[in-house]
């Protein structure tokens, strides 16, 4: 498939941009960056740092029905290249959010990805309920790296068979394209994307945290108070790089958002080098112009 028509109004561009767009299945971004959810709220706090309208599309923290204040702290710890995190899903719950945030990001104009998140399918399904019809809501990321309550808490994208069960649900009611965000802790990721898929997901986004746990030797205590938590960061690069082509060659028309690990335009690259059709990323430096133009010069070079 053809990420980018480079015909398609290249007249509009001036001669110093390049053509960066990408197409997700329907869904098409200005730019292959986006927002890791969870990594940026709704992007209140980063606004003042650079102009998040730039971005192809920000992906917001995963929202559930009802508010959550997060786990117990300390919910953080550094780990070689990477930490660890258990937050716990802090969110104002979708009604709130829908309420604040939502006419926010409006305002700016930048595509809205919104990531949900549930216990049993019905509050996934609820979810995508809230957000049919939303004004610049362009797609639904289904977080469905959690616990699902209703099977002995076995983390949904753990099981083709629950992951098949909720994005029916949700792609059912949606009125986006539906990504379905997955857990590396499988043996069979490519499996897991096919499900999803066959399901309806539009594409998959790849990948969510590792299961990890860090002890402090000198209390020898778990430096998490949930005791585990996710993975993230440098140290999972290549974790990400191997989900996406794995995926990418069971699957090679079904777009990815790629992320994980991603600090630099050169590891968006390797990414889509990988075979993801978008970056997302954590780290600041996107807006750095030299490092912009790298990006640009890198994914007009992975158009297919
Ligand atoms: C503090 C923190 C909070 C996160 N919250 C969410 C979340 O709400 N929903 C989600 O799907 N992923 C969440 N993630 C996972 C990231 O979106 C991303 O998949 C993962 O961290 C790998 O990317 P990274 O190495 O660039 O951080 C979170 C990650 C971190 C570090």
């Amino acid at each position: 498939m053809t990420a980018v028509d480079p015909r398609a109004g290249a007249s509009r561009l001036r001669s110093d941009q390049v053509d960066l767009r990408v197409d997700l299945g329907p869904l098409r971004l200005d730019n292959p960056i986006v927002t890791a959810s969870g990594c940026f709220a709704s992007g209140r706090e980063i606004e003042r740092f650079f102009d998040i309208a730039r971005l192809g599309a920000v992906v917001v923290k995963s929202l559930t029905l009802e508010p959550r204040g997060g786990l117990p702290t300390p919910r953080m710890a550094e780990t070689a290249s990477g930490m660890l995190n258990a937050i716990g899903l802090q969110n104002p719950g979708v009604e709130q959010w829908l309420a604040t945030e939502l006419p926010w990001l409006q305002a700016l104009g930048v595509p809205v990805v919104v990531s949900i998140a549930g216990k049993t399918v019905a509050e996934y399904r609820m979810l995508a309920e809230y957000l049919r019809g939303q004004p610049g809501v362009v797609a639904i990321e289904a977080n469905i790296s959690c616990p699902n309550v209703d099977d002995r808490n076995v983390v949904f994208a753990c099981r083709a068979d629950a992951t098949r069960e909720v994005i029916q649900q949700v792609t059912r009611v949606a009125t986006v394209p539906v990504f379905a965000k997955l857990t590396p802790d499988v043996t069979d990721i490519a499996g897991i994307a096919e499900a999803a898929v066959a399901a309806g997901a539009t594409g998959v986004s790849l990948i969510n945290t590792l299961l990890g746990m860090a002890i402090d030797v000198e209390t020898r205590r778990p430096k998490l108070a949930a005791v585990t938590g996710g993975l993230s960061g440098p140290a999972i690069k290549p974790v990400a790089v191997r989900a996406v082509h794995q995926v990418h060659q069971a699957l090679p028309d079904v777009p990815i958002i790629g992320m994980g690990g991603v600090r630099t335009v050169t590891d968006v690259a390797e990414l889509m080098l990988a075979g993801a059709k978008c970056g997302g990323r954590r780290h600041r430096d996107v807006r750095q112009p030299a490092g912009r133009h790298r990006a640009a010069r890198g994914a007009a070079a992975l158009v297919r």
